[in-house]
C-alpha cells in the first residue's frame, strides 16, 4: 500500500515537472491569453515544435499546441472565434505564455467554465452532488456583470449554489454570503416565503425557492490553464 502511493507521489512529481518544459503555440491572432476549447485532446510524440506545427496545421480543428522538449510530446487543442494569424494563405504559429480553456461541453464565461444542465431537472442538494460530479460545484454568482453572462446562458430557472445557512445566505463553496440588500436580489426578495435556497428567477434576478422544487441545473468551474 505504501509502495503504491509512493509510486503515485513520484508520477506525479514527474508529470508536474514535464508540464513546466512545454511551450504554447496558436495560429490564431491573440491578445493576452487565448481561449482554447477542448475538443478532443489528442497527444503524439513530435521532435520539434516545428514537428507540432505540422501536425496542427494539417488538421482544420487544430489551432493550437503544447510542445513538450523534454517528452518530445505534443497535444492539440482547438480554439473558438479563432482568427487565423496567416499572410499570403500561410498560417504562421506563434509562441504564447499560457492557454485558458475549458473542458469540453463548459462554456467559458468571463473567468469561469459553465456547464447548463438542461436536459434534466434536479432539487438543490441533487444540483449540488450533479456538479461535484462533473468536476465543479453549484454555480455562484459574484457581481451584477456575472450574472448577466449567466443570464444570457440560461433559458429558464436554475438552482444556483447559495442557500441559508445559519440565518445567512451563503455561497456554499466559497462561503461568501450574500447579504440581504445585494442587488444581486430581484427587488422584494428574499421574502423567506418558499424555501432555503436560491435560484435564478430568469426574466428577474435572485430568488428564494423550496431545495425540494426540481430545476435546471447551472455548474461552474474555474478555467483550466495548460
Ligand atoms: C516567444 O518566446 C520567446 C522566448 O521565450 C519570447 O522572447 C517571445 O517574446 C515569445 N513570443 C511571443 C509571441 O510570445
Ligand atoms: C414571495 O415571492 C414569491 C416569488 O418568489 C411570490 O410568489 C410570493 O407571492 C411572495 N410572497 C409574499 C408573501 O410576498
Amino acid at each position: 500500500m505504501l509502495y503504491i502511493v509512493y509510486c503515485i507521489a513520484i508520477i506525479h512529481f514527474v508529470s508536474l515537472v514535464l508540464a513546466n518544459h512545454a511551450k504554447k503555440y496558436t495560429n490564431c491572432v491573440h491578445g493576452g491569453t487565448l481561449a482554447v476549447h477542448q475538443t478532443s485532446l489528442l497527444h503524439r510524440s513530435c521532435l520539434s515544435a516545428t514537428h507540432g506545427a505540422i501536425f496542427c496545421a494539417e488538421n482544420a480543428d487544430c489551432n493550437a499546441f503544447s510542445y513538450n522538449y523534454l517528452s518530445e510530446v505534443c497535444v492539440f487543442y482547438r480554439s473558438i472565434n479563432c482568427q487565423l494569424n496567416g499572410e499570403n494563405g500561410k498560417t504562421t504559429f506563434t509562441n504564447v505564455t499560457g492557454f485558458v480553456y475549458c473542458p469540453s461541453g463548459w462554456i467559458m464565461l468571463g473567468n469561469s467554465c459553465y456547464f447548463y444542465e438542461n436536459t434534466r431537472k434536479l432539487d438543490w442538494d441533487d444540483a449540488m452532488e450533479y456538479c461535484t460530479s462533473q468536476g465543479g460545484y453549484l454555480g455562484e454568482v459574484t457581481d451584477e456583470a456575472e450574472f448577466q453572462l449567466v443570464d444570457s446562458l440560461i433559458t429558464g430557472d436554475v438552482f444556483i449554489g447559495c442557500r441559508l445557512n445559519n440565518g445567512n445566505w451563503q455561497w456554499i463553496t466559497s462561503g461568501r454570503e450574500l447579504l440581504l440588500y445585494d442587488t444581486l436580489w430581484t427587488p422584494g426578495e428574499p421574502n423567506r416565503s418558499e424555501g432555503d435556497c436560491v435560484q435564478i428567477w430568469k426574466g428577474t434576478k435572485l430568488d428564494d425557492d423550496s431545495c425540494h422544487l426540481l430545476k435546471n441545473v447551472l455548474c461552474e468551474k474555474a478555467v483550466l490553464f495548460l
